[in-house]
């Protein structure tokens, strides 16, 4: 059963956020969370069907919502997705970056264009939204009291702070999204007002993610773990996101928040 929300139904009123990866799985979460809060959903997908339900889904709640199609790694699709976003919208407040690309693969099965693909969706898919995004971002905002620039959400994981089993490609770039993030708000909060945050999930049930990266068989290897592991719901990730997308974060910039009841602590598992 899904969970009431703590925030107002109001607090995204008039903003317009734009999602990659927003048709399924968190992505879908955050952008039905920013809806019912008050803001208009743009989700930036590769599948037309998967944005085509999300829409569906999202309109069905009465939340104003668009479908784009665009893969992250091509720069003229950002941008295109871009401005298809303004010139629906009017304007952009919110850029959360959730696509990703992952499998799971022991190091020496990785081909350098296997580990380059993740990176590429994760870590240069991420820039290239946000570099995009910028001459948008920079008029986007509440421009209420506290700052007149957008916010950009990047979706990142915990899997780098130690190190984690046949994930070398999805550590060594969402350790690059995390950097990403700090240089962007000490420039961009600097300059524009921006706001940059991520959030790192742990293991979130009922997502591709986790069906992808946590398969039954591993789990069950390893009975210890099984015992520390607690799951996370995709809403506990909706919430962190609004908190950050929110006048409740405003003075929030360059962090990355860990929304994962502590299961990092007792990483590494197999
Ligand atoms: C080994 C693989 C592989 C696999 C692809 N490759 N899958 N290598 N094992 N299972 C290699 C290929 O051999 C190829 O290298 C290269 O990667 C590119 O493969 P393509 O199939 O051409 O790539 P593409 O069609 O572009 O698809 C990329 C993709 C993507 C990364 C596989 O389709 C994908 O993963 N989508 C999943 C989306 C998803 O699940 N999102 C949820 C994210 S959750 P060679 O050398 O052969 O050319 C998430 C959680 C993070 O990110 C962590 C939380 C804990």
């Amino acid at each position: 059963m899904a969970m009431e929300s703590p925030f107002k139904a109001d607090v995204l009123k008039g903003k317009v956020a734009l999602l990659t990866g927003g048709g399924s799985g968190i992505g879908y979460e955050i952008s039905y969370q920013l809806g019912i809060h008050g803001a208009s959903i743009a989700i930036m997908g590769r599948r037309r069907h998967v944005l085509e339900s999300a829409v569906a889904s999202l309109q069905s709640h009465g939340i104003p919502a668009i479908g784009l199609e665009g893969d992250v790694r091509k720069r003229e699709d950002a941008i295109r997705v871009l401005e298809s976003t303004i010139k629906h919208f009017g304007r952009l407040d919110i850029l959360v970056n959730a696509a990703a690309g992952n499998f799971l693969v022991p190091v020496e099965d990785l081909s350098p264009n296997g580990f380059r693909t993740v990176i590429d969706i994760d870590s240069v898919g991420t820039y290239t939204m946000c570099h995009e995004a910028l001459k948008y971002l920079k008029k986007g905002g509440p421009g209420k009291d506290h700052f007149v620039g957008g916010t950009i959400i990047n979706i990142s994981a915990t899997l780098h702070y130690t190190a984690s089993w046949y994930q070398i490609h999805v550590s060594a770039a969402k350790a690059a999204v995390d950097s990403i993030t700090r240089s962007l708000a000490l420039e961009w909060g600097t300059d524009y007002n921006i706001r940059i945050n991520g959030i790192a999930p742990g293991p979130i049930k009922d997502t591709p993610g986790f069906s992808k990266l946590a398969p039954e068989e591993i789990i069950s290897k390893n009975s210890e773990n099984v015992l520390l592991l607690k799951l996370g719901e995709k809403w506990d990730i909706a919430m962190a996101a609004l908190y950050l997308a929110s006048d409740a974060g405003k003075y929030v910039n360059g962090t990355t928040l860990v929304v994962d009841g502590g299961d990092w602590l007792s990483h590494s598992r197999k």
